[in-house]
């Protein structure tokens, strides 16, 4: 469910027709819709009925700081992975007290600055970083919040790329024995306080199933610690929920929380969700102009540094004339970019009549489309506008062609 529909042939983001803002702000450009990562982000936390909980937006989805600010005054928490995200977080408002660090590689300057910042919890991966965390929370003088991160050997998920929760895959512990051992040790430690446990399996996820196992087997592993002496007061059940790129069918946020909610009845754990995708999808679109036509291929003025999902993923984006005014089309596109790369595509086998000048607009592209665009072939970013209601706000500019070079210095021999 999106804000983004027809009204007299002309596609609308909310109020504001797409049109309007292309001729303002010129293509490329992301629009984000307000209504729908609101309506979002209040299908999770309106879901939970029994549990205690708290929803928190994952920051590498899509992370401007407008976006944050947004989704921190209608109540979320931050998932993020990064000292850039911490960054962000916390300069959109972020409560430190409702932000998750998680990620398999944090630095000893990024663990620094989560302690500094007082977070909610560093969500770790192995024995190493435990004791990088000991050795700075003892340095420090200051207490670091941890979970341990385990791997619950669950293949779900779309594509191999985001596929986190298998035995073979890089993330968590994947041995009971040691997040026994390495739970015990953080309980002991005079700087280093035990929260609970953390588990994300995928991202892209379309069927129940495996958040039901790794439901069950956190429980599990919780009642495993509780009978060792170690209170677990954090259960994090991470992201993943799919979203309707085609015509997939994943389950609503709803579903999602009343499975956990029967695995978990009764409990006194605080259940933190992580969800990114499921959020911000379809509250984005990237609108296009058509530069040239030629033979089967529309050359759109985006490229795969301003989408990289179709290049990276071969994913599937739908794609919507801004303006509906011809015939249908029996005429197949390859929708392409300018980037000298034959995997720089946007759309493939595409019915459209087009014609050079119009504009479309990119679907579904609201996670994973801004934060993962880059300079490639020297293309200034595109800009990234939110729309709410009938007003509209720049929330990032476009890049300039300054910008490209301005951290570059040439050498005086
Ligand atoms: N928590 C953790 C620990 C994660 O690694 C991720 C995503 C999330 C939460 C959010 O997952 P979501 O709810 O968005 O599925 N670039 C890829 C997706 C990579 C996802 C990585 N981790 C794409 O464009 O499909």
């Amino acid at each position: 469910m999106d804000y983004f529909n027809y009204k007299n042939n002309q596609l609308f983001c909310e109020e504001v027709a797409l049109s309007d803002l292309a001729e303002k702000y010129g293509t490329p450009a992301y629009v984000y819709s307000k209504k729908t990562l609101v309506r979002h982000l209040s299908a999770y936390s309106n879901s939970f009925e029994k549990l205690n909980n708290m929803i928190c937006f994952s920051v590498k989805s899509l992370g401007n700081i407008a976006i944050l600010n947004l989704l921190n005054s209608q109540g979320a928490g931050f998932d993020i992975v990064s000292g850039g995200e911490l960054f962000r977080a916390l300069k959109a408002g972020a409560d430190p007290k409702k932000i998750i660090f998680s990620g398999v590689g944090k630095s000893s300057v990024e663990v620094a600055a989560g302690i500094k910042a007082g977070i909610l919890s560093f969500n770790i991966e192995s024995i190493s970083e435990y004791e990088r965390i000991k050795k700075i929370a003892n340095e420090m003088q200051v207490s670091a919040p941890i979970s341990i991160r385990f791997n619950p050997d669950i293949h779900a998920g779309g594509h191999d790329y985001i596929s986190t929760g298998r035995k073979e895959d890089k993330f968590g512990i994947d041995s009971e024995e040691q997040v026994l051992e390495l739970a015990q040790k953080i309980n002991e430690d005079e700087y280093l306080i035990f929260k609970g446990l953390a588990c994300h399996i995928g991202s892209q996820i379309l069927s129940l199933d495996g958040f039901e196992k790794a439901a069950i087997k956190t429980l599990k592993l919780c009642d495993n610690l509780n009978n060792n002496g170690i209170n677990v007061t954090l259960v994090d059940l991470g992201g993943g929920l799919g979203v309707p790129y085609k015509e997939e069918e994943p389950p609503s946020p709803k579903e999602l929380i009343q499975t956990i909610e029967k695995v978990f009845i009764g409990r006194n754990e605080q259940i933190i969700l992580e969800p990114g995708r499921s959020i911000s999808a379809n509250s984005g679109v990237l609108v296009t102009k058509i530069e040239y036509l030629k033979n089967k291929f529309i050359i759109a003025d985006a490229a795969m540094n301003d989408l990289l999902r179709p290049a990276l993923y071969q994913a599937h984006h739908s794609v919507m004339p801004v303006i509906k005014n011809k015939e249908a089309s029996d005429m197949e596109y390859d929708l392409v970019g300018p980037i000298c790369e034959t995997g720089d595509y946007l759309a493939k086998n595409i019915k459209i009549n087009a014609e050079e000048g119009d504009l479309l607009a990119v679907k579904t592209a609201g996670a994973y489309g801004f934060v993962m665009s880059s300079n490639y072939n020297a293309r200034p970013r595109a800009p990234e506008i939110l729309v709410d209601g009938s007003n509209h706000y720049l929330i990032r500019r476009r890049e300039t062609l300054e910008d490209l070079i301005d951290l570059e210095e040439i050498p005086i021999a």
